[in-house]
C-alpha cells in the first residue's frame, strides 16, 4: 500500500515529496501517484496534466473561479463541480511556491457540524449547476452522501431552498478552521475531492506560483 494511503483514507488528504524538484519529475510523479488511485481525467483546460498559475480576471478561463476572483483569495470549492460526478481525487505538486507563498486551504465538509436535519436539507434542496449547454439541477450533498458539491463559480440558487442551502454552507465555511498548506518546491498534496474542499489565499501578480495538477476519477 502506498505510504500516503492511510492519511488519505483517515483525513481525506495526504502529502508526500517528489524525488527531485524539476518540473518533469514532479509531473511524472503526480501521474504515477494518480495512476495508483484511478483514471486521469481532463480539467477545464482540456488537458490530463496541467500546470496552473494564478490568473488575473482578464486572463482567466471563462468558466474558472479565477474569472470571478482573479488574484484574490479563491473560495473553497469542490473541483469539477460542474460535472455530474466531480472527480474523486485532486493531486497538486509544487513546481514553484511563488513569493510570497500563497497557501492552499483545505476543509472537510464532514467537520462543518451539519445536523442531521441540515444534511437532509443539503441532500434535497435543488441548485442549478451552470455548465453551459450541459447545465443541470442537482444538490450540494449527493443522495448517497458520498460526495459534496460546492463551487461559488458554477452553483446557483433558483429557489429559496437552494439559496438557503448555499448560504448555510457559506456560513459554516466562514466559521471553519481550515488546514493551511504552505508550499515548498517538490511538495505533493493528494486530496479526496469528494470530502475535502480546497481554496487558495490571495496572491500577488507575478508571484511565480506554479502547481502541477492532475485530476482522477475512481
Ligand atoms: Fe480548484
Amino acid at each position: 500500500m502506498p505510504q500516503f494511503a492511510s492519511s488519505l483514507a483517515d483525513q481525506g488528504w495526504a502529502t508526500c515529496v517528489s524525488s527531485d524538484t524539476t518540473e518533469d519529475t514532479i509531473l511524472r510523479e503526480l501521474e504515477q501517484i494518480g495512476d495508483t488511485l484511478g483514471t486521469r481525467t481532463v480539467g477545464r483546460g482540456g488537458s490530463l496534466v496541467e500546470v496552473i498559475q494564478p490568473r488575473k480576471i482578464i486572463e482567466a478561463h471563462p468558466r474558472s473561479l479565477s474569472v470571478r476572483f482573479g488574484l484574490d483569495a479563491l473560495p473553497f470549492h469542490t473541483e469539477l463541480s460542474h460535472r455530474q460526478y466531480p472527480c474523486r481525487y485532486l493531486l497538486l505538486g509544487c513546481i514553484d511556491p511563488g513569493i510570497p507563498n500563497a497557501p492552499t486551504m483545505l476543509v472537510d465538509w464532514r467537520r462543518l457540524r451539519f445536523s442531521q436535519k441540515e444534511l437532509d436539507f443539503l441532500e434535497s434542496a435543488p441548485v442549478l449547476v451552470r455548465a453551459g449547454q450541459r447545465s443541470f439541477y442537482s444538490t450540494i450533498l449527493s443522495s448517497d452522501r458520498m460526495f459534496f458539491r460546492f463551487d461559488p463559480g458554477c452553483l446557483e440558487a433558483v429557489t429559496e431552498r437552494g439559496r438557503a442551502a448555499l448560504t448555510l454552507v457559506e456560513q459554516r465555511l466562514e466559521d471553519s478552521v481550515p488546514e493551511v498548506h504552505y508550499w515548498s518546491k517538490g511538495d505533493i498534496l493528494i486530496i479526496d475531492n469528494w470530502t475535502i474542499m480546497h481554496g487558495r489565499a490571495s496572491v500577488n501578480q507575478g508571484s511565480g506560483r506554479r502547481l502541477g495538477r492532475i485530476l482522477i476519477d475512481a
